[in-house]
């Protein structure tokens, strides 16, 4: 048995799926360079089938990453694998990821089939995928609630159809670990054929046990973990890929096996994911919470000055979160700040270089270090939201105690200028009242959240906003040193994601 985890990244599929996190093509792509520099062995980069938006991010991914294979994911139908074909046919190694439920529960309700039928579809899939590629993925969904013979029989059909990594999938998130651990020893020792196939796994964190169960998978086997970068996710999300390749790397004892992930990448992905989808990670999240490395208490940070092993089972710079930062300020260079953009993972071409220093310029002149953390929203903001619809151009507001708050605000909509004014209760009702008003939209504003980026007083404003319109729910960011204007930001990026979900909805959701 091999002693590599392959680890199968699917940020950008089963990830998109958290409520509010649709990604444009250049944010997936931004993401998907990332994951290529992390190491992971497989990116699943979306579900061509499910909108045109998934379609093209996927191909356009295919086209540019070389060093991982690219999956696209497509139920047992012919339509689904040609479309997942089209998208990925180009990639350097390209796997397509078949899927069909094997629950007795999803075949009676949801797929209205018999067993007979689901294997003969799988069959038909698996042989139909083998003729593209020579990487075929098959999942059965819901897996774990399924009969355990019942699914040997599929994963030995899937196997002798040519499938070369068989999925097992913990869908709703229902499994405990040493039952799962049980599970795959008797998958593995019952399924014929097993040794011509790597055995996957992919947990859903509903009851939070999808990393336990994931490590028990492959204590008992299994070869390949399904993982998002923090775990996001639909509903509690998926299995966090920092966890499994951290705790791998820190209990060799337990697991004699390794990765090909490079752990310092882990935590500049972390931010780059929280950053694009707008999702924050939780303080006190293992390994890249803000809280993970913080010792507050007395005797643990005496402790940690004699020696940090004390209470530390990781060292920070591991994961890639430096203790010694370098800080630039205004009279830092053009060339000191495209190094240190390219060590943080940012290669940027003359021209981004050359709009992300005017922007670096301008925040220098307020703030007077600038730190990795302000760089991250710089190229985020300047560089991947280059195709929005709805810009802001200029905002304006007056409030205090004795004046009605009022915001003057001009935008440009798909590069048209436009300008209001709106009064409101506060200042930020007052722009986003001039914002709707302008763009005409009437979202629901279900949650704004503001944090400071970094330490300091002159720290950045953090927004983050949920928006929901007709049903499409889109979360918006926004970062500057004004926090009025932060929120703003924040509006306007979450209105720019609503017009994405509109003009790509996801057309396969019933399934998934
Ligand atoms: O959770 C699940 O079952 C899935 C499959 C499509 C692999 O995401
Ligand atoms: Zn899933």
């Amino acid at each position: 048995m091999s002693d590599i985890v392959k680890i199968f990244d699917t940020t950008l599929r089963d990830g998109e799926q958290s409520p509010g996190a649709s990604m444009n093509t250049a944010e997936k792509l931004r993401i998907a360079t990332q994951l290529e520099k992390l190491g992971v062995d497989v990116i699943e980069a979306g579900f061509p089938a499910a909108s045109e938006g998934d379609f093209e991010a996927v191909s356009e991914i295919a086209k540019k990453i070389t060093q991982c294979e690219i999956a696209g994911l497509c139920r047992t139908s012919k339509n689904d694998i040609d479309r997942a074909w089209a998208a990925i046919a180009h990639a350097a190694r390209p796997r397509i990821h078949t899927f069909i439920a094997t629950s007795d529960i999803h075949m009676k309700y949801k797929l209205n089939m018999d067993r007979e039928q689901v294997i003969r579809a799988t069959i038909e899939a698996v042989t139909y995928a083998r003729t593209l590629t020579d990487i075929v993925e098959f999942s059965a969904e819901d897996g774990s609630r399924s009969d355990r013979d019942f699914l040997c029989q599929v994963f030995d059909a899937a196997i002798s159809a040519g499938a070369t990594t068989v999925n097992l999938p913990d869908t709703v998130g229902y499994a405990i670990p040493h039952e799962f651990a049980e599970l795959v020893k008797y998958v593995m020792k019952h399924t014929s054929h097993m040794d011509k196939a790597v055995l996957s796994v992919h947990c859903h964190n509903d009851l939070g046990l999808a990393t336990a169960n994931t490590l028990a998978a492959i204590a008992a086997g299994a070869r390949q973990a399904e993982v998002t970068v923090n775990g996001i996710g639909e509903r509690a999300g998926n299995t966090s890929m920092e966890e499994v390749v951290m705790a791998l790397k820190t209990r060799p004892n337990f697991f004699p096996m390794t990765t090909n992930i490079d752990s310092t990448k882990i935590y500049p992905i972390s931010r780059l994911v929280s950053m694009i989808t707008g999702i924050i990670v939780q303080p006190n999240k293992a390994i890249v919470g803000a809280n993970a490395f913080a010792h507050e208490a007395g005797i643990h940070q005496d402790g940690m000055l004699k020696n940090p092993m004390t209470y530390e089972i990781m060292q920070p710079e591991t994961i890639g979160l430096s203790s010694n930062k370098l800080v630039l300020g205004k009279h830092s260079g053009r060339h000191a700040l495209k190094s240190h953009l390219k060590e943080m993972g940012y290669d940027l071409s003359d021209d981004e270089l050359n709009l992300i220093f005017t922007k670096f310029k301008d925040l220098a002149d307020k703030k007077k270090h600038v730190l990795d953390e302000d760089l991250e929203a710089l190229v985020n903001e300047g560089l991947l939201r280059t195709t929005d619809i709805f810009c802001l151009q200029y905002l304006h507001v007056s409030s205090g105690t004795t004046v009605s708050p009022i915001a003057g605000v001009k935008m440009t909509i798909n590069g048209r200028p436009i300008e209001g004014t709106a009064y409101g209760n506060g200042p930020i009702d007052a722009a986003f009242i001039a914002i709707s008003e302008l763009t005409r939209t009437k979202s629901e504003l279900l949650r704004f959240s503001v944090s400071a980026l970094t330490g300091g007083t002159d720290a950045q404003g953090e927004v983050t906003v949920r928006l929901r319109e007709n049903g499409l729910v889109a979360l918006g960011r926004g970062v500057d040193a004004d926090i009025i204007t932060a929120s703003a930001k924040a509006y306007i990026n979450g209105l720019n994601r609503l017009e994405y979900l509109k003009e790509n909805p996801f057309q396969a959701s019933e399934v998934l």
